[in-house]
């Protein structure tokens, strides 16, 4: 008893070194950051520190020259907050047929700054001609899921929550890795949804994995809350016309009871739909 009451204080002054990154603040800067995109204009995106570095496609890129220097219409934003690593990612659909896209985001905060500060965004920017793309079936297929969050009680841990994305990526250069899919569970590559044929039954296996694809440099975000893990990474082999260049890409798991139920997948293509002629495998 002694011990503890001598501690505390101690430890109270210990902690103001560094702010706190807490779900408040990185929902303040994801709606500055939909607020931005929305309205073409950069200078917006309060948390945004004058020094931060921007990769779109993993091509640096300055904001002014990027897809947020002019107004996107948004017809879908979902974002995803992770106060442990102090980070933060966003889904965007844009349908405007004359300029179509589906947009993930991933933000890299610092906690040296009172509020944390964006130090490092990235991108992976899909438009017509990139894998699958298809941003009104997008849309469509989004707006039957429900990502609302998870009851405390049910929640999984971070580590079970990214090892669900981790073993749909190791399976790729590795057959005998079990993903852990749940039923039902869907995928939407692009704007193809593997729940279409009957959605109560999918099981999101592709079944085919090839089993000799390293996927490469993979950055993560993880949301407790929301059951999700979106991961950041380069994708060998996508792209038929360069097959050895990584193709940039993200996949967003939402984990439930330790099981995947959906995957959003964005991938940019280097050369037109990748060299796909016909439709999309396993969709
Ligand atoms: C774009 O931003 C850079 C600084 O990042 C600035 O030097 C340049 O003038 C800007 N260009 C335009 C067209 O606003
Ligand atoms: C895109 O998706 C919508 C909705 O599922 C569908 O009606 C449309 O045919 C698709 N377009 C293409 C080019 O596949
Ligand atoms: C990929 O698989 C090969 C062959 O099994 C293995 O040697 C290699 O370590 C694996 N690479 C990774 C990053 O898991
Ligand atoms: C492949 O995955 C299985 C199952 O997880 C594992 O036992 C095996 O060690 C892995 N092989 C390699 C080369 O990593």
């Amino acid at each position: 008893m002694m011990l503890r009451s001598t501690l505390l204080p101690l430890l109270a002054l210990a902690t103001p070194a560094f702010s706190e990154c807490t779900r408040e603040t990185l929902k303040a800067a994801t709606s500055g950051y939909i607020a931005a995109a929305a309205a073409g204009n950069p200078s917006l995106w309060t948390s945004l520190s004058p020094s931060a570095t921007y990769a779109e496609n993993d091509t640096p890129t300055p904001l002014n020259k990027s897809v947020f220097s002019s107004p996107l219409k948004l017809d879908h934003t979902r974002s995803f907050h992770d106060t442990t690593a102090c980070s933060a990612a966003t889904e965007l659909i844009v349908t405007n047929p004359a300029k179509p896209y589906v947009i993930h985001t991933r933000m890299l905060f610092t906690t040296t700054t009172t509020p944390p500060q964006i130090t490092t965004v990235e991108s992976v920017v899909t438009t017509t001609g990139d894998w699958a793309f298809n941003a009104t079936g997008s849309l469509y297929w989004n707006s039957l899921e429900n990502w609302d969050a998870i009851p405390l009680s049910d929640r999984d841990s971070r580590e079970v929550i990214k090892a669900g994305g981790d073993a749909y990526f190791d399976r790729w250069n590795n057959t005998s890795v079990e993903i852990p899919l749940g039923t039902p569970c869907a995928r939407l590559e692009g704007g193809a949804y593997t729940g279409n044929g009957n959605l109560a039954a999918n099981t999101c296996n592709l079944g085919g994995f090839p089993g000799n694809i390293v996927v490469t440099n993979r950055r993560y975000v993880v949301d407790e809350e929301l059951g999700v893990v979106d991961i950041f990474m380069g994708f060998p082999g996508l792209d038929r016309n360069v097959p050895a260049r990584p193709a940039p890409d993200s996949h967003i798991f939402r984990v439930q009871h330790g099981k995947v139920r959906y995957i959003h997948t964005v991938s940019h293509c280097f050369t037109t739909r990748c060299g796909m002629t016909g439709s999309v495998p396993g969709m």
